[in-house]
């Protein structure tokens, strides 16, 4: 869900949407054995020579947009017969991130693009599914993000490892069922499960619909545990400590990790605190996404995970999310910056958020005006003041000063790009005091 358009960040880290990711002339190649004319005895032995491919074959695969793509086989599983042609294949796009890897067919992927190469350490890798108790600690028992850049090369293949396979491929949560993007470490129990059912208020999770059903009949949470702090309209925000609200944040850890790549839990979710958004009706209040914050940052970070769930992305409630934290960031009287490395879509959203704010006050400042200026106005750190404005090209370096250039025929150009602004905070009905320690 959502994740059609979805844009990719390529390896040089420029922006492609999926539509222009594959050049046009080679990706509307017809499948060896599906264009209706009988296989030749040629085309027979050879496929028979490479099926079921091997774990690491790279091959053009057809795409939901029915073009050709190249991918990677992650997994294969059998099928039924025991035909060698009856496998699945569970393939990355290359070009495409992670949240879009899928079980094909085989008339899905074209053979004769079969690359005989097969990665190295593969074999190793198919040996086994399954963790080792050691790995499953390791990714259960961190919360703190975790990205290639982050990664020696054996930590890097371990993750990729152990989290290559959607474990679970569907949610329910209140009325959506929504599609998951990556693997959770939901505890073993319900690894043979493809679809779960969550209490949309508590967040406890079953394998069952029956299950929810009788669950949904006793729970009596209407909303997130712990403190509305802001309600405007039919938004409420609620504040959610992990201490207090343990297995709350665990489930929210588990749901979240769904949706993000490169983040893994811990259940040490004392920590944090929980900033869950809710649409009021009056059946209760719907969870439409959340961020999490460490109640301590030594590296002054405001927010360690975002997200809004899939049927609510893109309609402004990321930006909220994120006005959001740099508000409470000024409530505290200090700047903030989200904890690294951000996703594709947590990129996206932190520029154009950064872009609107800052070139809405350029444009209304008359005079010189500073970046410590600009960061003790908006709670923003001073360097994604300066990464931003860099890439805006609104940046000079004159006499050892970084020097800020704002022609407002510019600033409009890069303020209309920079989409649409979001759902408003009004910072009037937030009640909030930053968090303290209680002994
Ligand atoms: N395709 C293209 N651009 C997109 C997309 C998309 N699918 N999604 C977001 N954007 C960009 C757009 O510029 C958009 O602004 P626009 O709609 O005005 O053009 C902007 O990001 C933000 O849009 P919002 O509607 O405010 O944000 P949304 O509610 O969709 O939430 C979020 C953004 C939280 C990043 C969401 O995509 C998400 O939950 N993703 C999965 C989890 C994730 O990656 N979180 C960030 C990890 S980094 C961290 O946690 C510190
Ligand atoms: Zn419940």
């Amino acid at each position: 869900m959502g994740s059609i358009d979805t844009p990719t960040i390529t390896e040089n880290g420029s922006i492609q949407s999926h539509a222009a990711a594959a050049p046009a002339d080679d990706n509307q190649r017809p499948l060896a054995s599906s264009n209706g004319a009988p296989e030749s005895e040629a085309t027979k032995k050879r496929r028979s020579g490479i099926l079921p491919l091997e774990v690491g074959t790279r091959v053009m695969c057809r795409w939901r947009d029915g073009k050709y793509h190249p991918v990677k086989v992650i997994e294969r599983r059998k099928l039924q017969s025991t035909e060698p042609s009856d496998y699945e294949y569970y393939v990355h796009y290359t070009e495409f991130n992670r949240r879009l890897d899928e079980w094909v067919k085989l008339e899905q992927l074209d053979l004769d693009s079969v690359e005989t190469v097969v990665d190295e350490k593969v074999e190793d890798k198919v040996a086994s599914l399954k963790m080792t108790r050691h790995q499953k600690r390791k990714i259960d028992e961190t919360h703190v993000e975790v990205g290639h850049e982050e990664l020696d090369a054996a930590s890097l293949r371990e993750h990729e490892e152990f989290t290559k396979v959607k474990n679970i491929a569907t949610i329910e949560l209140g009325r959506y069922e929504i599609e998951t993007w990556y693997f959770s470490p939901f505890p073993p129990e319900y690894n043979d499960s493809l679809k779960l059912y969550f209490c949309e208020f508590c967040l406890n999770f079953m394998k069952r619909k029956e299950q929810l059903q009788r669950h949904m009949r006793k729970c009596d949470l209407k909303h997130p545990p712990g403190d509305e702090i802001y309600r405007s309209g039919t938004l409420s925000m609620f504040e959610v400590d992990g201490k207090k609200n343990k297995v709350y944040g665990q489930n929210l850890c588990y749901l979240a990790k769904l949706f993000l790549d490169h983040k893994t839990l811990y259940y040490d979710v004392d920590l944090f605190l929980f900033y869950v958004l809710c649409e009021c009706d009056d059946r209760g209040c719907h969870m439409v996404g959340y961020f999490s914050k460490e109640k301590h940052s030594e590296e002054s970070y405001n927010l360690a995970c975002i997200l809004t769930l899939p049927p609510y992305q893109r309609k402004g409630y990321g930006k909220f999310l994120i006005a959001f934290s740099y508000e409470l960031s000024k409530k505290e009287g200090k700047v903030g910056t989200p904890e690294r490395p951000l996703s594709d879509l947590g990129l996206l959203s932190y520029r154009g958020y950064w872009t609107r704010v800052l070139l809405d006050i350029l444009k209304k400042h008359k005079g010189n005006i500073s970046i410590k200026e600009l960061s003790d106005m908006t709670a923003i750190k001073a360097e994604d003041i300066l990464t931003t404005l860099q890439s805006l090209e609104l940046i000079q370096y004159r006499k050892g000063q970084h020097v800020i250039c704002a022609d407002p025929k510019v600033l409009d150009r890069h303020l209309k790009a920079a989409g649409r602004g979001g759902l408003e905070v009004d910072v009037s009905k937030l009640i909030w005091t930053p968090y303290k320690e209680q002994s």
